[in-house]
């Protein structure tokens, strides 16, 4: 039996699936999802984050996380979160950074959540007793100000499909061809919200799972004090367009092939993630990977590290490129701040000129 198999019978029986549905039972099915049986992450695996490019990029994590505790009063009690740790790679640099920040590491209390079985035995070996594990946000004792941080976290949570036809909206769901292979079909299931004016053709992604994260961040952030820092490729402001992707070995490959053998993923959701939020209270705001990690100071620690190694330079450089070139991470990838609503975050005071165009058009 494989997970093909059993969701071959599914549909069969029960009729198609939602992408939702096939996402997460791709991801997250006990026995045979992606995140569930395997740590396929890293050159090894299926792909590369950031943290992996470069220690820089939780050494900026780090600075902001610090110097968000200072803004704060430097309270005493703290939990520092991180959600979705993968290896412990982004941890384990927040950890040496924030370390230079008296005091901070006696007042944080540091949660990792984690799904994954295979993936918190990973980061058990690279970060031991120092962190606790809880499998929702909703574990992790509140009551304290929190600084929350999540990189490619929203683009594993699932999305509903929309698709305009000439007649109407139509939802894209997952159910079998004539040969009962899986295949991509239209339903007529109502969507959970209004769906915007579109051309025929458009697809227009839906999730309440991240409107979700962004409801509860934004309840606990207004309780307890705090900011989250949540760092994804996808968009700033409204649009359209199918971004299912499925990654193996690094290659794209049909989200259709293989189910469970496959990372599957979608662009962040940001407006309705930020709106979810500041229904509940907090504020938002929303950079550019570039314009958050050049605010945070990463071009000086790149030369700091050049100076002391400089053999390494060319290296250094390299990486720096993949984390802040228009061309490679810079741009598509963007940091959203949820925050309580008496105070902004480092790096976030002064308004993107994105953000500022979207409010005027
Ligand atoms: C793409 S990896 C990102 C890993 C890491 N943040 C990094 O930047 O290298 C996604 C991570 O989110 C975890 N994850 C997926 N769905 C989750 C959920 N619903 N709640 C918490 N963690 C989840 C996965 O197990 C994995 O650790």
């Amino acid at each position: 039996m494989s997970l093909r198999d059993r969701l071959t019978a599914q549909i069969a029986s029960g009729g198609p699936i939602s992408v939702a549905q096939y996402m997460t039972a791709c991801l997250h099915d006990p026995d045979f999802g992606y995140y569930a049986t395997r740590p396929a992450i890293g050159e090894a695996g299926d792909f590369i984050t950031a943290p992996m490019i470069s220690q820089m990029f939780g050494e900026m994590i780090g600075v902001w996380a610090a110097s968000a505790w200072e803004l704060m009063g430097r309270p005493d009690e703290l939990r520092l979160v991180e959600m979705g740790p993968g290896d412990g790679t982004l941890m384990s640099d927040v950890l040496k950074t924030v370390r230079h920040a008296e005091g901070f590491l006696e007042a944080a209390d540091v949660w990792l959540v984690e799904t994954s079985p295979p993936l918190r035995a990973l980061q058990a070996e690279r970060l031991g007793e120092v962190v606790s594990w809880a499998a929702s946000l909703a574990e992790v004792p509140d009551g304290a100000p929190t600084i929350l941080i999540a990189n490619e976290l929203l683009d594993c949570l699932p999305v509903r499909q929309f698709v305009r036809t000439s007649i109407g909206w139509a939802e894209q769901v997952v159910g079998l061809d004539a040969e009962g292979e899986l295949t991509f079909g239209l339903a007529n299931t109502p969507a959970a919200g209004l769906l915007p004016d579109a051309q025929p053709g458009q697809v227009f992604e839906q999730s309440a799972a991240q409107a979700a994260l962004g409801a509860e961040l934004g309840a606990r952030l207004a309780a307890d004090g705090g900011a989250a820092l949540l760092i994804d490729y996808g968009r700033s402001g409204p649009d359209f367009g199918d971004t299912l992707q499925a990654l193996r070995r690094h290659e794209k490959v049909d989200p259709l092939y293989n189910p469970g053998e496959a990372d599957l993923t979608v662009h962040a959701d940001f407006p309705a993630v930020m709106a979810a939020a500041r229904a509940e209270g907090c504020g938002t705001a929303i950079l550019t990977q570039t314009q958050f990690l050049a605010r945070m100071g990463i071009g000086e620690r790149a030369e700091a590290l050049v100076r002391s190694a400089p053999a390494r330079s060319a290296v250094i450089g390299r990486q720096l490129t993949r984390l802040i070139a228009a061309d490679e991470m810079g741009e598509l990838f963007k940091v959203c701040a949820i925050h309580s609503d008496d105070w902004t975050p480092p790096a976030f005071e002064e308004e993107p000129a994105f953000e500022r165009e979207a409010d005027e058009a």
